[in-house]
Parts: structure tokens; sequence; C-alpha cells
């Protein structure tokens, strides 16, 4: 009985460490070591390369190392009846309320705007929005969305979420799927935390965001494929939306080449809205490996049936 360590970024070491610090009996091997592969019944995975959970035979459930699973579904080795996880975490949770509250205090203040001006010596005062100005639309209220939506919601904006089925959050206005362009209509900050699934895959494109009010700014964290980025430029350059940060992208890291660098309206950063810490994950994990040994019910078990 044992866990097997995949991921392909030189970070596996940092998780093992937090395994032998909180549970030195539990077997746990890197996937990049030569490990008994018949004793692997658990998989802890992050953008594992595909095709591998087969050569698993002893395999029960594959637990992902962060909140997103859609790696996972992607992956054709996934068997019907392997069990599957994510994490939900207090830290995953904290940061990501704090880095989509950082971004839209930074839209809202012009703050990119006068970075770019310092870097040309330019003083100048810019008229800038208020709260009253701003009606943030999230897009995706699963954990990440509606805590980050109820943060933004105590500190007084106008906070809109949107969902393939309505929730009931106290202080947000919430649409269901059907209501897509309802929602739309009243965002002019829209905030991308949907799962990737293939409905979802490629949303964020020319004909949604021209059913955003004029001047509207994109918060994308979620992942990099929802998003169509020769539409985004387009949008951004034709003056129908003013601006985007963008934290996920289809290719991490980004490549050199790709526009979004250079754009002056678009900010990007290095997929870090959020980021799983091994001591805080490892903890839920161990929890969970115990109950699949001992046959109990896993905790923040994923409905492989819903595809996300
Ligand atoms: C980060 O992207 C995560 O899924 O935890």
């Amino acid at each position: 009985m044992a866990i097997l360590l995949i991921r392909q970024d030189g970070k596996t070491s940092q998780w093992l460490n937090a395994f032998n610090s909180q549970a030195s009996q539990i077997e746990c091997y890197d996937y990049n070591e030569p490990h008994p592969k018949e004793t692997i019944t658990m998989a802890l995975v992050w953008k594992q390369p595909h095709g591998l959970f087969d050569q698993y035979k002893n395999l029960k459930c594959v637990a992902s190392m962060g909140a997103g699973v859609d790696f996972i579904f992607e992956d054709p080795s996934f068997r019907q009846e392997l069990l599957m996880t994510r994490v939900v975490d207090p830290l995953l949770i904290t940061d990501m309320e704090e880095f989509v509250t950082a971004q839209v205090y930074a839209h809202m203040k012009g703050l990119y705007q006068y970075y770019s001006q310092q870097s040309s010596s330019l003083w100048q005062q810019n008229p800038y929005l208020r709260k009253k100005d701003i009606t943030i639309g999230i897009m995706g209220m699963g954990v990440l969305g509606s805590a980050t939506a109820k943060a933004l919601a105590i500190q007084g904006f106008n906070v809109l979420g949107w969902s393939n089925s309505k929730k009931q959050i106290e202080g947000i206005t919430t649409y269901e799927k059907l209501d897509l362009d309802l929602f739309l209509e009243k965002t002019n900050v829209l905030v991308c935390l949907l799962p990737l699934t293939p409905d979802t895959n490629g949303i964020l494109k020319e004909s949604l965001f021209s059913k955003l009010p004029s001047g509207s700014y994109l918060i994308h964290v979620a992942r990099g494929p929802h998003l169509v980025g020769e539409d985004l430029i387009q949008s951004i350059d034709n003056g129908h939306m003013c601006g985007a940060a963008i934290d996920v992208f289809s290719t991490e890291p980004l490549d050199t080449k790709n526009p979004f660098w250079e754009h002056p309206n678009i900010q990007i950063t290095p997929h870090c809205a959020s980021i799983s810490s091994p001591e805080s994950v490892v903890t839920q994990i161990i929890v969970n490996y115990n109950r699949l040994m001992s046959n109990q019910p896993l905790l923040n078990q994923v409905d492989t049936s819903k595809g996300y």
C-alpha cells in the first residue's frame, strides 16, 4: 500500500518531505524514481503525463495536488472505477480571494497605468473608478468562486455570480446557466473561476466579450484553454474591453513570443493566484489515504459523472 507522486516540474521533493515529516510510516514514491508498481493504491498528481494510470493495477484513487482536476479527466488512462479527489484548502481559498481582490483594486485605481507611466517618467493623475462604478461578475461559483464573491461583497462591491445551477449566497445576485447574457450585460469586471470542461473550453471569446458593457475588464484565474487569446486582444484593441489580468495560459510557462507579454493593457502573472502548499495539502491527503485504506468515504471526492 503506497502513494505515488507524479509531477514533472521538479517540485516533487517538497511534497515527499511533507509526507516524511507528517506521516513517515506511509510509503511514498516519486514517479521518476524506481518504485514497486503493485503497491501503489493512490496517485497524487499535478499535470501528470497522460497514459500512466494503466500501469497500476491496484490503484484506487487519483488525488489532485490542487483545486483543479481537469488534467485528470483529460487523461484517457483514468478508468471509470477509480476515485478522484480535489484539494479544498483554506490557504488556497484565501490566496484566491486576496489575488482577485488585489486585481480588482489595481484595476479600479488604475495602478497598472501608473506603473507604465513611471517607465516613461510621466507624472500624470488619471481619473479612476470607485466601487459604485464596478459590478464584478464571477463565472464559476464553486468553492473558490463562492468564497471570492463573498470576500468582495463584504468589502462593499456589487457582486454577481454565474454557475451551472443557481446558488443561494447572501449578498450575491446569482444567475444560472441559461441566464448568461443577463449576467454579462450587468458585469463590468468579469472574473473567470470556472472548471475546465468540454463545455467551458474557449468560453471567453469575442461573442461573450461583446455582451459585456463597453470598457469591461477581465480577470482570468481559472485555466488557459477557457480563453481565446486573439479574441481578447481584438476586443481590447478595438476599444470594447479596457484590459485584462491573466494568470493562466494554455501553455505554461507562457511562450516568450506570445503577444500577451508586450500588450500594454494586459497584465500577466505566472499561474500564482493560489498555490498549493505541500505542508497544508499533505495533511488532507493523509486523512484521505487512511480513509481509503479503511474503506471509508473520501473527503473532497469529485463526482466524476459531472466531469468537473
Ligand atoms: C491551481 O490552479 C489549482 O488547480 O489548484
